[in-house]
């Protein structure tokens, strides 16, 4: 099995902190860095959060680049959602030790990707500024990258897509919403992107069963003990289970991709409307395509129990 070399650029974030630390235990990838943005909290919040994570799982050698602090042209908006007061679902866990990395998340973007020239995977969970801001500064990583697998957009594919919509639009995802400009870079770019929407990451089978909470129950491992925590913050606000957990589909992506279908297709991003800001457009019509919108993919179906299994092994691990 060739090993995956990744970075996680995220906003932890109970489910990037989940994401973070599915990727750390898998033995199918190879984290290279984590790069942190604005996006569910402010990013010293998610700067500390992500080292929060590390420090829980042991694995404080991964170095931690705090990014942008606001999108590409706009000011952040506030999330709907609430992530607890600490952002990590109120696992409250120790402020870290761990100093951050000295390059910022841009910088160790644009570095991992130079020393790794067509290997590395961005596995973006959070808002794409750090990405974008990558992208405009040094445009020669572009065709160096071997993929994104983002957390990104709502494609209207099935009913969990607007169903669940997490951006403050009717039709948004919360990632593309706070920085739709920063998504169009990325969507333009020509880096092969996959974008896991709220199609496949917000089903409502990506629940887990009584036997694994069961299991996490019983396992004395604390990152079992901070899912527990998160999925009991999310049902005690009247959410669903999967919410903890969004941001995994794009590791469980990265280590499995056939655990989601893919399709291709032109997609737009909506930068000025009131109403729809954020929305990812997919045009899917027979004619008159709108052939300029880059063609990208996207998740339309995922196999929820393939995902869970996957998820539970690499928590009880
Ligand atoms: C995204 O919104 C955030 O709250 C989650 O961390 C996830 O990345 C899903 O729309
Ligand atoms: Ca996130």
């Amino acid at each position: 099995m060739s090993v995956k070399k990744v970075i996680i650029d995220c906003d932890p974030g109970m489910d990037d902190s989940m994401a973070i630390v599915m990727a750390c235990k898998s033995e199918a990838l190879e984290v290279k860095a984590i790069t942190t943005v604005n996006g569910n909290y402010p990013v010293d919040v998610t700067s500390k959060n992500a080292l929060k994570v590390l420090e829980l799982i042991g694995r404080t050698g991964i170095p931690v680049g705090k990014g942008m602090p606001e999108p590409m042209v706009r000011q952040s908006p506030k999330d709907p959602f609430t992530h607890g007061k600490d952002g990590q679902a109120e696992n409250f866990l120790p402020d870290p030790v761990t100093p951050l990395c000295k390059k910022n998340a841009v910088e160790l973007i644009i570095d991992t990707v130079k020393e790794n020239p067509g290997e590395i995977y961005i596995l973006c969970t959070a808002p794409m500024s750090n990405v974008a801001m990558a992208m405009k500064q040094a445009p020669e990583i572009k065709s160096m990258i071997a993929g994104i697998y983002a957390i990104s957009g709502a494609f209207g594919l099935n009913k969990y897509a607007f169903a669940n919509a997490t951006g403050d639009t009717p039709q948004s995802e919360w990632n593309v919403y706070v920085d739709p400009e920063a998504a169009e870079i990325v969507y333009q770019s020509g880096v092969k992107l996959v974008a896991l929407g709220l199609d496949v990451a917000t089903h409502f089978d990506v629940n887990l069963t009584e036997e694994d909470i069961a299991m996490l129950e019983a396992s004395e491992k604390p990152e079992a003990k901070f899912l527990l925590q998160a999925i009991r913050f999310v049902n005690g606000r009247g959410f669903e289970t999967y919410c903890a957990v969004i941001d995994c589909m794009a590791v469980a992506y990265a280590i499995d991709p056939a655990l989601v279908e893919t399709i291709k297709g032109h997609v737009g991003i909506e930068t000025h409307s009131k109403l729809t800001l954020g929305m990812t457009v997919l045009d899917r019509r027979h004619h008159h395509v709108w052939e300029d919108l880059p063609v990208i993919e996207i998740g339309v179906a995922v196999d929820c129990e393939r995902f869970l299994k996957l998820l539970m092994q690499l928590v009880l691990a």
